[in-house]
């Protein structure tokens, strides 16, 4: 049987991506326009420069997608477009190009969740779940806990009150000189400083709560460079610095200070999601968002899994990231599930802080 072929959109954020996927599995091409230039003098994003280099790059990144892909748009069985949560004028950007690819086409259309995408991303990668599972999505703008006992019943645990883990990752990057975003820096950093140079606060981890906090933890880093007159590296809005620069130009003081603030969060986001894991009940946990590519988090997590013999699925880095890829995997698991989508998708709205529990859990009413 022929396979069904899906192209993915997302927009949701700074990156533009296209993807063609087969079958929820076989990843044709998946193509990632990241905006770092863009947003690197600002240590953050822009709204509305994101929106406008999304509308630059969307159609030559749909055109890449589908001609790496070896697809034509007439061979494309389904569109699964981002329709939130994001930044909405960024969601518009992707959402009015499906529409409009769709309707050009005669092609099913499908809006997916986001969250939705970074959850199955490992299945790309060949993962098999079990339910019920435990799953963590821990990106830039997201840092929560879910229960799923199949897909389309989602239980939201516990989620972050403030700040999202990537967040803070990219303020603390943003004071401490470096640039934007703050993340994979900051995990290249820490491998020469030492963790426990500072302790810095692990916030709510005495109380009985899979809910999290870092907006402490980052005020905490911003008095001790303060207090200990710790000077900023320069890189603040040149983007991304050179590897050689990196590691010559930045202070044992300032990698300790990385070091710690890495393993602060870590250790929040290890033990929550270990409690998580003990109070479901499962073996299975799902680590997913740019986040989790983190190689402490990552090696932590391994080692726990080991320990305690769970089944850890955790994307390779470039799954964890936004990519398109693991919007069309969600859009083909979302028919496969509920059979295909009725027309109407014209009509269909992005919705800026679209939540995943609820939003499959109303689906699956109307389904
Ligand atoms: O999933 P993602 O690409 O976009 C959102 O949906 O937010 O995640 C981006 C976030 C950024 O905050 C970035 O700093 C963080 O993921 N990130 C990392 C690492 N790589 C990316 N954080 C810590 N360590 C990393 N290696
Ligand atoms: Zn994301």
């Amino acid at each position: 049987m022929r396979p069904m072929l899906v192209l993915g959109i997302e927009t949701s954020c700074d990156e533009t991506a296209a993807a063609v996927v087969a079958d929820a599995s076989d990843i044709r091409s998946s193509i990632v326009a990241t905006q770092f230039d863009v947003h690197a003098r600002y240590g953050g994003i822009v709204p509305e420069l994101a929106c406008r280099r999304h509308t630059e790059n969307i159609l030559p990144v749909v055109r890449a997608a589908l001609s790496e892909g070896g697809a034509t748009l007439e061979e494309i069985d389904l569109i699964a477009v981002t329709r939130g949560p994001g930044l909405i004028g960024a969601l518009l950007v992707g959402l009015s190009c499906a529409k409009a690819l769709a309707y050009a086409s005669s092609t099913p259309c499908v809006g997916v969740n986001h969250l939705e995408g970074h959850l199955v991303a490992p299945i790309l990668e060949g993962a098999d779940y079990h339910y019920p599972l435990v799953a963590l999505v821990v990106s830039g703008g997201h840092t929560e806990l879910y229960r799923v006992d199949r897909p389309g019943r989602i239980e939201l645990l516990g989620q972050t009150l403030d700040d999202a883990a990537g967040e803070a990752f990219d303020k603390v990057a943003k004071l401490l000189g470096l640039s934007f975003p703050g993340g994979p820096i900051i995990d290249r950093l820490s491998e020469e400083g030492d963790p426990e140079a500072v302790a810095f606060p692990r916030a709510l981890m005495d109380r009985d709560t899979l809910d999290f906090s870092f907006s402490g933890v980052k005020t905490a880093v911003k008095y001790f460079v303060d207090d200990h007159s710790i000077a900023p590296a320069p890189f603040g809005v040149e983007g991304p610095p050179r590897e050689e620069d990196l590691t010559a130009e930045v202070s044992q003081a300032l990698k300790d200070v990385a070091a710690s603030f890495q393993a602060a969060v870590v250790d929040v986001l290890v033990s929550k999601t270990l409690a998580a894991v003990r109070q479901v009940g499962t073996r299975e946990l799902v680590v997913a968002g740019g986040v989790a590519c983190n190689r402490e988090l990552r090696a932590r997590l391994e080692a726990a899994a080991a320990a305690e013999s769970l089944n850890l699925h955790i994307p390779s880095p470039a799954l964890c990231t936004d990519n398109a890829a693991m919007i069309a995997a969600a859009g083909a698991l979302r028919v496969r599930r509920e059979g295909w989508p009725p027309d109407g998708f014209l009509e269909m709205d992005a919705v800026a802080n679209l939540p995943l529990a609820k939003a499959l859990e109303v689906m699956e009413e109307a389904g």
